[in-house]
Order: C-alpha cells, then structure tokens, then sequence
C-alpha cells in the first residue's frame, strides 16, 4: 500500500502554505475562467475554468493541466467528479474530446484544419462538475521543467495527484462542500482505487483541506495480473471468436490459467487464439479496425451485409471512426506486471491500431486553442499527444483487489462497469475478481434499462459495490453509448440501484 505522501520535514511548510491561501480565495480564480474556444461559436451552458497546479516545492517541477466544467444542473450541490484516463500516457482530453466532454468535436474540412464544436447534449457535465486532469506530469498538457520526473510509477502518481487535489481545493474552496467522486477508464483502473486510497488516508489523517470523499467508479479497468490476463480466452469464447475445439484445446492444455502460460502446449494453443484475434478492433470487436492510415474504408457504402449488421459497431455521436494512436498505452495482450510499462514499438509495433487522434491533436496543438485553455505553448509543455511515450512508467502497486477490499470495506461506494464488447480488458475479467472479494450478493445479475430496452447486465454487492456491463459499447464506453454511459453515471452519482 501506498506510502503518505509528504514528509514530515515537509509538512509545517506545507500548512503555512495551505493557511495562507485559503485565507487570500474563496471563490474560483477568475485568471482561470475560459471565455471563448476556437472552433465554438455558441455560448457555454456553464462556467469552464482551466490551468496548471504546480505540485512542486518551489513553484518549479510539475505542473498539471485541469480544465473543470462547472455543472449545467445545479453546481453547488452535484458532484464533483475527477476523471482520469488510463495508458499509463494517455491525456484525460481523451474523456473531453471523444467521450463525455461538454462539446462534440466536428472534424475540420482539411486534414489538420481545426475542427467544429457543438454542444454534446450527452456530456456528463449536465449532472456533475468535472475535472478532467493531465495526469501524471508529462502527459497531454502536463509538463515538468525537471525531464527527471518523467520517470513515474503508480504510487508516485497516486501521491502526486492527491497533492494536486489538495492544492486543487485551494483554489476552487467553494467546491469543499460538494459530494466528491473519482472516476476513469483504462489504465486508471490503477489511478482511480490508488489515488482513492491516498484520499482517504489523508481524510482519516485530518490533512486539510479535508475532502467530501464518497466513491468511485472504473469502466473496462486493468486491475490484477491473474483475473485480467485469464479474462481474454472465455471472453473470445463466448463471443464467437474462437472455435469450441480449439476453448476445449487450450483450456486442457493450460489448466484453465492462461495469464502465465506453464508448458509449451499451453503457449501454442495461446498463440493460435492471438492469431485468429488479430486483425480485430481490440476496443470494440464489432467496429472496423484501420490496419494503416491508407485503408480508411474496409466496409464499402454498397456491402452487402444487412444494414443492421453493419451499423452494429457504430457509435451514435458525429465522430469518424477513430484510426490511428501512436506511442504508450497498455499494451495489447502483453502481461499486465509488475515493473517498468513497455512501449509499443518495444513490442513489435509502431502504432496502437484502430484508434484515430487527428481531431484531439489538431485542437489541441493550436496556439489560439492552448491560449483560450491557459495552456502553455509547445515549445514549454511539449506538442500535445493522445498517448505520450514521454514518460518512463513503472506498474509497482501491484493488484487492485487490495484498495477495492479497503475502499469499499470502509464504506465508500464503487462502480466497476463494463463495455462488453472491449477485447482490451474484457468485460470477463471485471465480473470475475469482484466476484471474488467474496461479499455477498444483494442484487443477482439482471438486465438494467435504458428507456425500455436493455442496456446491459448488473449485479450488486454488500458493501456498495456494483458491477455492471453495457451491451455493445467498446473499451471507452460513453463514446460508444453516450445516453447509456450518461445515465448509468447519473444513477450511479445519485445512489440509487442502476
Ligand atoms: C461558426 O462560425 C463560422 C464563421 O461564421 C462558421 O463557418 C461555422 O460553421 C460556425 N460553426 C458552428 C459550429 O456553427
Ligand atoms: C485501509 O488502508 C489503511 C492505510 O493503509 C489502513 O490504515 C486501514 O486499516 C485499511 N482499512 C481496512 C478496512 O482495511
Ligand atoms: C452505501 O451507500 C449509502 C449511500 O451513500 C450509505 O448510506 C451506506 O451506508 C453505504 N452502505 C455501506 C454498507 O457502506
């Protein structure tokens, strides 16, 4: 378990510090407030304030870009939500740009041209205040003038990040009062339970200022070594991917386990189902995948497949499909272990497949954007990637289960929800380890509803955790199933069942 954070040689400064802001703001720093976006001509539905907060000892070191989008419902009284995406590398704009952001990004009519915002009418700004933050330094907008702290692991970013949200709350006191929740996909599957651990360590500890911690949430999240990477074959299996003859092969071969393969025969079989997943969109199987930037079209307008075959994978907001995504995120089927993260071209490959980026790093690599954001230009925090290979990052928190067990077992609240068509962290893993914290079920497995149809399965526990899928949507959920993803975090916020 993570360490706290600061040392005790450190603290008195810090509460001198702490002390003297508090006492020169209460309320949210109008140099902060964003008045106008290139590509937006409309008026915002609420306030959207963003910067850096300098976590470093002397003003130098790490600075961490936050853009907050107060709530278009009732701010002093919605949650406030911080949302992180995963990699470990990937920019929290990931979640504002494709996902749940309070604008929908309309790609510009030339390649690198900016592009069109509209209002997402699906943003989950309409129920909560979010912050979405580059986390850690050297990630998005996120920078440090010390090239030394590109070198990170989970327990420093989880201590980092409290760090922010202490200084954060400075800054934004008015904010102290309102029902507190983190949230991410991914990767963050670490981030989120680390950072909540730190969080509420600090509050048993009475660091101030003291956060109205109640829960958290993680969507298709890298949690365990074991449970993930046993989680892909029945995954394969029960969608149809692979024959039953070769699930009964491989399962004799490998005794069931697969995440550390023990015998030759085992990793055969293993490599024959790598195989035939292939050339498969390993974040939504039911989407096309763009093997290179030349292929853009696999799917003709005049296929002959039934149309409501084809319109299987498609995702209802006005976005490409995305293509391409270059440098570090989590590695496809590489073990989720222990040590230091490896980058995809150590694995064998340039790019992540299938994933597009080109409307994200067009906005947000423009000067007029970056000063509309009071983000620092280029040649300060770096061009701005949707996964960066800037940083150096170490897996050293081991599994997850332990932070779940603790979090919920002193009554904070968890959603651990799923896209279940995501082959990146299938849905089987989830559903499986927390399963396996042993509490007792309150609400058996059951469809939930959108409107009158079903939206996915859930199954609740004791201890207020809830496991949950999305029928049809991919590894990012609300950019597949918006109205889904927003009311099922709606529900979730609110505390009631899903
Ligand atoms: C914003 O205004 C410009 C210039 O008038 C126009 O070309 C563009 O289509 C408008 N965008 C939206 C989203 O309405
Ligand atoms: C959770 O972790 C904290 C800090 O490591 C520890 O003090 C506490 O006893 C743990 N709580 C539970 C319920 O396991
Ligand atoms: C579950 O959450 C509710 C609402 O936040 C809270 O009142 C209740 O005490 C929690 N239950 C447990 C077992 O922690």
């Amino acid at each position: 378990m993570a360490s706290l954070s600061y040392s005790s040689s450190s603290l008195p400064l810090l509460l001198l510090f702490l002390i003297a802001t508090v006492s020169l703001s209460s309320a949210a720093p109008e140099s902060a407030l964003i008045t106008h976006l290139p590509g937006f001509n409309g008026t915002f539905p609420s306030k959207h304030y963003g910067g850096y907060v300098n976590i470093g000892e002397n003003g130098d070191g790490k600075s961490l870009y936050y853009y907050l989008v107060v709530s278009e419902g009732n701010p002093a009284k919605d949650p406030l939500v911080l949302w992180l995406n995963g990699g470990p590398g990937c920019s929290s704009f990931d979640g504002f740009v494709y996902e749940h952001g309070p604008f929908n990004f309309q790609a510009g009519d030339k390649q690198g041209s900016l592009p069109q915002l509209h209002l997402n009418p699906y943003s989950w700004s309409k129920v909560s205040n979010m912050i979405y933050l580059d986390s850690p330094a050297g990630v998005g907008l996120s920078y440090s003038t010390n090239t030394v702290d590109y070198e990170t692991g989970d327990l420093q970013t989880a201590s980092d990040t409290h760090q922010f949200l202490l200084k954060w709350f400075e800054l934004y006191p008015e904010f102290l009062k309102n029902p507190f929740f983190i949230a991410g996909e991914s990767y963050a599957g670490v981030y989120v339970p680390t950072l909540a651990c730190e969080v509420a360590k600090g509050i048993e500890a009475g660091v101030k200022p003291v956060l109205n911690f109640k829960g958290y949430m993680v969507g298709n999240g890298v949690t365990d070594d074991e449970f993930d990477g046993d989680a892909l074959v029945p995954f394969a299996h029960g969608m149809g991917l692979i024959s039953n003859d070769l699930f009964q092969e491989v399962n004799t071969a490998c005794q069931g386990s697969y995440w550390k393969p023990s015998n030759a025969n085992c990793q055969q079989k293993l490599e024959r189902v790598d195989w035939e997943l292939d050339d498969l969109n390993i974040y939504d199987i039911l989407e096309p995948c763009y093997h290179s930037p030349e292929i853009k079209e696999p799917i003709s307008d005049n296929s002959r497949l039934p149309a409501s075959f084809r319109r299987l994978g498609e995702t209802d907001r006005p976005l490409p499909v995305r293509k391409r995504m270059f440098g570090r995120s989590w590695p496809y089927r590489a073990p989720v272990r222990a040590g230091r993260v490896p980058t995809w071209p150590e694995l064998g490959s340039s790019s992540v497949p299938c994933t597009d980026d080109e409307v994200a790093t067009a906005w947000l690599n423009n000067d007029a954007v970056r000063n509309a954001l009071h983000a620092q230009v280029e040649s300060v925090a770096g061009a701005w990637e949707l996964c960066t290979g800037r940083i150096e990052f170490y897996h050293d928190a081991g599994s997850m289960i332990k932070y779940h067990k603790n979090l919920t077992s002193q009554g904070y609240r968890a959603l651990i929800f799923s896209g279940d068509h995501d082959m990146c962290v299938p849905f089987t893993g989830s559903e499986a380890w927390t399963r396996s914290l042993g509490y007792k079920v309150i609400d058996a497995w059951r469809p939930w509803y959108f409107g009158d149809q079903v939206a996915g399965y859930t199954q609740g526990y004791e201890n207020n955790l809830t496991f949950l899928t999305v029928k049809g949507a991919g590894h990012t959920v609300p950019e597949y199933k918006p109205r889904e993803g927003l009311a099922l975090y709606t529900r979730f916020l609110a505390g009631g069942s899903i």
